[in-house]
């Protein structure tokens, strides 16, 4: 049986590396999704994910995180995570729960306590620094405050046929305190059913929720459509719809994977994602918009890419 996962952006791809062999050797998607968002969580310089992640407008970082099981569509979500290690773990604990499931602000770190979850100070020197030259800048020249809102998400089918997806993110940067995206919204940022397939979004929060992007990719998916053609279509014409009626349209990046392994991707602007299943290994790729709103340029990322990217994230901070 087809066993794979597709994720959001190169930063996914060591996860979901470590989280394919598992599946490749009976693992179920469940624990692939949480422990490659738990590498992607713990990496201090993805600075929009986790520990190191960018903070809100007053200096604190609030991380917001979700999990699916498309076994049976239980949810578990956090918004507004401060203290937790893990938010994605807490997620995937509190899909189990029938009543509040999605917890917000304070009550996420009195439920991480209560079950015995780590906490730890999510702010890293770096991330501080990143805020504060941010502050001078925008102070000096009339630049919006708002800029990046990389979430990680994951789709994952294992051998049984069982599929989950989960997401994390801080967010976007500077955002006001108590601000929500999309992430932990189910059928915005996340969606999945075993019959079907998955999809998870990354990209501006308060346009990608308008068009409940991920579900209406499943639901395509569902017709019969392949991924491509279900990702390319719910996001695009969304997309379109919403610069026709509000004169503009945000990030939008979507990722699918359906019941069989097979995948794509839309997007509206220049995006890397990662992908693995039985038939390829573990490969980052990077999608270009098409100019005629058709399939994005998808090509495998270079090496020179790859370590320019990672000189760029590990850059000292002045
Ligand atoms: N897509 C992440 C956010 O807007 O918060």
């Amino acid at each position: 049986m087809s066993y794979g996962m597709i994720a959001t952006w190169r930063m996914a791809c060591d996860g979901i590396a470590a989280a394919t062999q598992a599946l490749a050797e009976g693992g179920s998607s469940q624990k692939a999704i949480v422990d490659a968002i738990k590498m992607v969580e713990d990496y201090p310089f993805y600075k929009s994910v986790g520990y190191g992640g960018l903070p809100n407008e007053v200096g604190m970082v609030e991380l917001d995180a979700a999990f699916m099981n498309g076994d049976n569509f239980d949810i578990g979500a956090v918004a507004g995570s401060r203290s937790v290690k893990n938010p994605i773990v807490v997620a995937e604990k509190l899909s189990h729960e029938r009543f509040n499931s999605f917890l917000v602000g304070d009550g996420v770190a009195k439920y991480a306590i209560k079950e015995g979850f780590e906490l730890q100070n999510m702010l890293t020197e770096r991330a501080k620094k990143t805020w504060q030259n941010r502050l001078e800048e925008i102070r000096h020249s009339n630049l919006s405050p708002y800029d990046g809102h990389d979430t990680v998400g994951m789709v994952a089918l294992d051998q049984t046929g069982s599929m989950s997806c989960g997401t994390s993110s801080s967010g976007l940067f500077m955002k006001k305190e108590g601000r929500v995206g999309d992430s932990p919204l189910s059928g915005s940022g996340f969606y999945v059913d075993s019959e079907i397939g998955g999809a998870t979004a990354t990209g501006l929060g308060e346009d990608l929720m308008k068009g409940c992007l991920s579900y209406e990719t499943v639901r395509l998916m569902g017709t019969g459509m392949h991924p491509q053609a279900a990702v390319q279509q719910a996001t695009m014409d969304f997309a379109k719809r919403l610069e026709r009626r509000k004169g503009k349209c945000g990030a939008f990046s979507l990722v699918a994977m359906n019941n069989q392994g097979e995948w794509g991707v839309a997007t509206n602007v220049e995006f890397s994602f990662a992908v693995a299943t039985d038939q390829l290994a573990p490969t980052i790729y990077l999608a270009y918009p098409a100019e005629d709103g058709g399939n994005p340029q998808i090509e495998v990322a270079s090496q020179e890419w790859l370590d320019a990217y990672q000189a760029r994230i590990t850059a000292p901070i002045k």
